[in-house]
């Protein structure tokens, strides 16, 4: 196997890349190391994973295609994995080009170099946001994702549709996951769980939107980067459309309240909360829930640490990572 990660400095690609070290998969990780957040973080990221020689790291920007083109050049890849992307949905309101151009033209270029390659599999990440101000839960793939209410949102479907219809076309073996609220160590800090530590622990308010009614299916990390692995080696075959394309929720199958995760941070903090309750943001979702049940007889695996579990990992790493 010859495999690419891109977004290896990020949160999820940053796990999935130990995973894969631990596994003794040799693999090339890319990223262009943005400062959408610490930058710190990113190099502390890679720092670790330089430490082992199956790890190569290159600085490239997948919306630049003469880099990508180059890359491709140098390396005889046969899987890519790309969970480079602009994250974010607040973000995305007020800096829309870069999703624009590391989501989509991004994810156009890494889709036109594999083409004509006889690729193995083609994993591409995108996001539970795509089912926009959903009521009907828990979600399933089969759900209508024809309202995104971000951009980031937008862009996610965008690359899901371009999958499809690359692998329809060249008979390419893609498949697009859906990921729910991904929290862990290493986690990122423009994300409610590490902001709200964050405040918490330092004893400043927290913004709390909807005044509190909103719930999510917070998925633990290692769930995510275990049901990577156990896809790796799966390709779809074909689907109805005689695309090789396959689409799965990962998500944990069990929304929580928010009122609930801020009380559970409270106690493994040992600290009260300042809570400054808010209106419901644009761009936000009231709530999320998978349906995994797909993914579960697919590679019979399906996300499951409860959120005190995982919440404890995290904030383990937090005190040690923010003293
Ligand atoms: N964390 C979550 O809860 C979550 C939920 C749904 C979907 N996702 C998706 O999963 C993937 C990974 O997310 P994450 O949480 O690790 O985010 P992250 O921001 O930590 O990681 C993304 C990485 O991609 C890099 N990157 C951005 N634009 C790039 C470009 N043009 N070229 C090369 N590298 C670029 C960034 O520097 C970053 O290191 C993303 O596609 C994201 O949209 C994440």
């Amino acid at each position: 196997m010859n495999i690419l990660l891109t977004g290896a400095g990020g949160f999820i690609g940053f796990h999935l890349a130990k995973l894969f070290l631990k596994e003794n998969i040799n693999f090339v990780g890319i990223d262009n190391l943005n400062n959408y957040y610490d930058v710190n973080l990113k190099e502390s990221r890679l720092n670790i994973l330089k430490k082992n020689s199956n790890f190569r790291f290159h600085q490239v920007d997948i919306s630049k295609k003469d880099e990508i083109r180059q890359l491709f050049k140098e390396n005889n890849f046969d899987i890519v994995i790309n969970l480079a992307a602009q994250a974010g949905v607040r973000y995305s309101i007020s800096n829309p080009h870069s999703y624009l151009d590391s989501n989509v033209i991004g994810t156009f270029n890494l889709l036109e170099e594999v083409k004509n390659l006889n690729i193995k599999h083609f994993i591409q990440a995108s996001s539970s946001s795509v089912y926009g101000r959903a009521d009907d839960f828990p979600l399933t793939e089969y759900s209508s994702t024809d309202c995104p209410v971000s951009l980031y949102a937008a862009s996610k479907k965008t690359n899901e549709i371009m999958c499809h219809s690359y692998s329809s076309i060249h008979e390419m073996p893609i498949t697009c996951l859906r990921f729910f609220t991904v929290y862990g160590p290493f986690g990122r800090p423009d994300m409610a769980y590490y902001k709200f530590a964050k405040l918490i622990d330092s004893g400043k308010p927290i913004d709390v939107f909807n005044k509190g009614n909103l719930e999510r299916d917070f998925t633990y990390i290692d769930d995510i980067t275990k049901s990577i692995l156990k896809l790796l080696d799966k390709p779809p075959i074909s689907d109805n459309f005689n695309a090789r394309y396959n689409l799965f929720n990962i998500g944990n199958g069990e929304p929580v309240k928010l009122m609930r995760f801020i009380e559970i941070l409270e106690n493994q903090l040992d600290k009260k909360a300042n809570i400054n309750y808010m209106p419901m943001q644009k761009g936000d979702v009231f709530k999320t829930y998978a349906d995994c049940s797909k993914l579960e007889k697919y590679i019979e695996f399906k996300p499951h640490t409860p959120l005190e579990v995982g919440l404890e990992e995290f904030i383990k790493w937090f005190k040690e990572h923010e003293k």
